[in-house]
């Protein structure tokens, strides 16, 4: 396989703008990728400023069509082998569509789309071009999150009963989007976000948690979106109440208006066994308790098979590249490692082998439409007087 570093076309990302440069940074991470060229705003004489500031040369587009037209004149190895999708919600569907359609890989910010029918969309296309697709869905990429996949999938805590899993934020608990924080105005506009503001920006997070650690999914819902800042039109505060695909119990929950929460991810799984617990803002160990025994604390890499919890550890979890524990790991590592294997993908589909993705990576573009689709059926519940629905 070609060491050839990959090129990567970002689309938004100017001005300000901020998961961005998570990206930026663990796109640089290994060496093997790099930033080439943008689309960075809507205004096409502002996007040629913002890539003439960025903070090292990249070739400025004024708009996605061109970038992605011109780039495509290039050779192969000269072009851009992937592009990253950064923009507000309403931005996600075509530059996506766009890209796919030309046989570039896409690595989109989530939530996916707008409206269900636009990531239907999308899943079909990836699926007749079999083409990498990764919903950045960033605390997936957690070295602890990929152990706790593997010890709740593989029964160390039993048949899974209850979950509870959660992203509390405070920051839009008063009218921030009255004091010119842009990443507040775009959210709450439904045009621009779509049907919920927590709920598709945090409330898609929690539910993927959920999925990801538990491999279960939400077959039935009931769900609660509350509007507690006056005078805006979409929910700051969500909350879902499911039942999962093996008739365990679920809370998927969300909250904009928790003062004094930062971002306050995590989950708990209560198996018939055991309890693993699990936050992203102490992300470096898992919390595992067993019934008349001491509790279990694991620690990021510092884990052995053998020791009376795990029999075995798969080779694929002990062989991601992670630093030594104790040194701490965070957002952009997490951010790093979605980047990494989504490069994997891309190298194997340009030499023609891509199998495929099985989601136990990094989000595929079905786990971002069952985003949607979750979205979707919160809504219909919430307006029924919270019916119970079948998703
Ligand atoms: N994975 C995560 O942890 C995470 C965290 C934050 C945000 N997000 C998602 O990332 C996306 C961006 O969020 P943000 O907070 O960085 O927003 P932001 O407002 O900070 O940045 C959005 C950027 O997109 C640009 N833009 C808008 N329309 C464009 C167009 N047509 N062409 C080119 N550029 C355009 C804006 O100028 C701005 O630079 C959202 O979908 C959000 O849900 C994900």
């Amino acid at each position: 396989m070609s060491n050839r570093v990959l090129n990567v076309g970002i689309v938004g990302g100017g001005g300000g703008a901020f998961i961005v440069n998570p990206h930026q940074k663990a796109i640089f991470f290994d060496g093997t990728r790099r930033v080439t060229c943008g689309a960075l705003h809507p205004d096409p004489a502002v996007a040629m400023k913002e890539a003439e500031a960025w903070a090292y040369p990249i070739k400025g587009y004024k708009n996605y069509d061109e970038m992605l037209d011109e780039e495509m004149k290039k050779p192969a190895g000269e072009r851009i082998d992937y592009v990253l999708i950064v923009t507000p919600n309403f931005v996600h569907f075509d530059p996506a569509k766009k890209a796919l359609s030309k046989g570039i890989p896409v690595f989109c910010e989530k939530p996916l789309t707008i409206t269900l029918q636009e990531s239907d969309e999308l899943v079909k296309i990836v699926n007749e071009k079999k083409i990498p697709f990764c919903t950045a869905h960033t605390y997936l990429g957690h070295w602890t999150s990929r152990l706790s996949r593997f010890i709740v999938t593989s029964g160390l805590i039993g048949k899974v009963r209850w979950v509870d899993s959660y992203y509390i934020q405070g920051w839009l608990a008063g009218r921030t989007e009255d004091q010119g924080v842009m990443q507040a105005e775009w959210r709450v506009d439904p045009k621009r976000a779509g049907g919920s503001c927590c709920g598709g920006d945090i409330g898609t997070h929690a539910l993927m948690q959920l999925r990801y650690v538990t491999g279960l999914n939400i077959v039935k819902l009931q769900a609660f979106l509350e509007t507690f800042v006056a005078g805006r039109q979409l929910d700051d505060h969500f909350t879902v109440y499911g039942e999962l695909s093996n008739g365990g119990k679920a809370l998927v929950r969300a909250s904009q208006i928790a003062i004094g929460h930062k971002n306050d991810l995590g989950i708990e799984v209560n198996g018939d066994i055991g309890t693993l617990i699990w936050k992203q803002e102490d992300a470096e160990k898992i919390v595992i308790h067993l019934p008349g025994k001491p509790d279990l604390v694991y620690w990021r890499g510092a884990v052995s098979a053998h020791d009376g919890f795990f029999k075995d550890i798969p080779v694929s979890l002990l062989s991601e590249p992670t630093i030594p524990s104790g040194h701490p790991e965070g957002f952009h590592d997490a951010f790093a490692r979605l980047h990494r294997c989504f490069e994997a993908d891309v190298r194997a589909y340009q030499a023609g082998t891509y199998a495929g993705t099985d989601g136990s990576k990094y989000a595929t573009v079905e786990d971002g439409r069952m985003g949607i689709a979750f979205i979707e059926k919160a809504l219909e519940s919430n307006k029924n007087n919270h019916a119970c629905v079948e998703l």
